[in-house]
């Protein structure tokens, strides 16, 4: 089978297709054939180097936090899966999404969305649980409230205006002019266009912020939280960290967000697919041989929805 492997750190260039074998399943683990792997900004941040002291990785490895596919053999007897089904998860990062197959802890792994192509599903589990773990988990959101997601029209920002539109919030989301009609058809009640307007400066008030482009902060956003509110941003740096460590002593509160491969989140996306409140968009599909190509793409922070490596069998 084939995957992508890069040996050193560094630019898109180091990524390159490598020939292994399929190693049998392990008891608790499923073969499973990949059919189609999301890309995900942590992708080529890891390749980079960039977290080398944050997430220590072994190399050769191969990058890809999330997929979709066939179950081809189970590692137990009694298993919740058979082969032929399908399934998506978000991996962890010991294993590798851009390859042919993956050996993957069952646990991790959801039946697939029945309405969802393999493309389709391969880009919901890494931005939707994150999407979905900062809103319900850190936001406590709920029905109501006031949202606003800064970055609608990246992977993380597309799913979480829908998750909080599914909550019954009322959505304003941050993006540039051109993606306006984009984050408009995932539901955003008001759309702020970053290039005219500050929306750190905006008169009205959040039960929740999510920076899911990690472009802001709490301090830049401290007179939009409402007096009972919270920040969640997706990077969680040293000084978010610090600040989430008074979050008992405070009423606005700051989460760092580090998102969970639990599958039981991902069922919980999977229910919301199949009442048609949760959609993916695709802005470019790439072949496993494209992956630097892709990583290139994804690199320039401007991808519209998500980016995804279709598998050919
Ligand atoms: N901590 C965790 O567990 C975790 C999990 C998932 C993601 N993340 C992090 O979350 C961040 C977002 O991930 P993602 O997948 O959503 O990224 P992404 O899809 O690559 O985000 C790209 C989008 O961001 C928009 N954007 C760029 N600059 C912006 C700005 N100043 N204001 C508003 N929007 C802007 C772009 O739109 P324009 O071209 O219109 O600007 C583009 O649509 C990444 O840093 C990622 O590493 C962290």
């Amino acid at each position: 089978m084939k995957k992508i492997i890069y040996e050193k750190y560094g630019e898109a260039d180091v990524l390159r297709v490598a020939d292994f074998e399929i190693n049998e399943p392990a008891e608790g683990e499923l073969l499973v054939k990949v059919m189609a792997a999301g890309l995900n900004p942590i992708d080529y941040k890891i390749r980079s180097g960039a977290l080398k002291f944050i997430y220590p990785v072994k190399l050769p490895r191969t990058p890809g936090g999330e997929i979709s596919g066939i179950v081809e053999k189970t590692g137990s007897e009694q298993s919740a899966f058979k082969p032929g089904d399908k399934v998506y998860a978000m991996l962890p990062i010991s294993v590798g999404g851009y390859s042919e197959y993956v050996n993957a802890n069952e646990d991790l792994l959801s039946h697939m969305p029945e309405k969802n192509s393999f493309n389709e599903a391969a880009v919901i589990p890494l931005a939707g649980l994150t999407a979905l773990q900062a809103l319900r988990d850190k936001g406590n959101i709920s029905k109501g409230m006031k949202v606003l997601i800064n970055g609608g029209s990246g992977g993380v920002g597309m799913f979480a205006i829908q998750i909080a539109k599914a909550f019954g919030a009322e959505v304003t989301a941050v993006c540039s002019g051109k993606n306006t009609s984009f984050v408009k058809s995932f539901g955003a009640d008001h759309v702020i266009d970053y290039e005219k307007e500050d929306f750190t400066k905006l008169t009205s008030k959040f039960d929740i912020v999510l920076d899911a482009v990690a472009k802001s902060s709490f301090g830049k956003c401290q007179k939009i939280l409402a007096k009972k509110s919270v920040f969640i941003t997706t990077i969680p740096s040293p000084t978010v960290m610090l600040r989430q460590i008074f979050n008992p002593l405070v009423n606005k509160k700051t989460f760092g967000i580090l998102t969970k491969p639990l599958s039981k989140d991902l069922d919980f996306l999977t229910e919301l697919i199949a009442q048609g409140k949760l959609k993916a968009s695709i802005e470019k599909v790439y072949s496993l041989e494209q992956a630097a190509m892709a990583h290139k793409h994804i690199e320039t922070g401007r991808v519209k929805g998500k980016l995804v490596i279709e598998m050919n069998h």
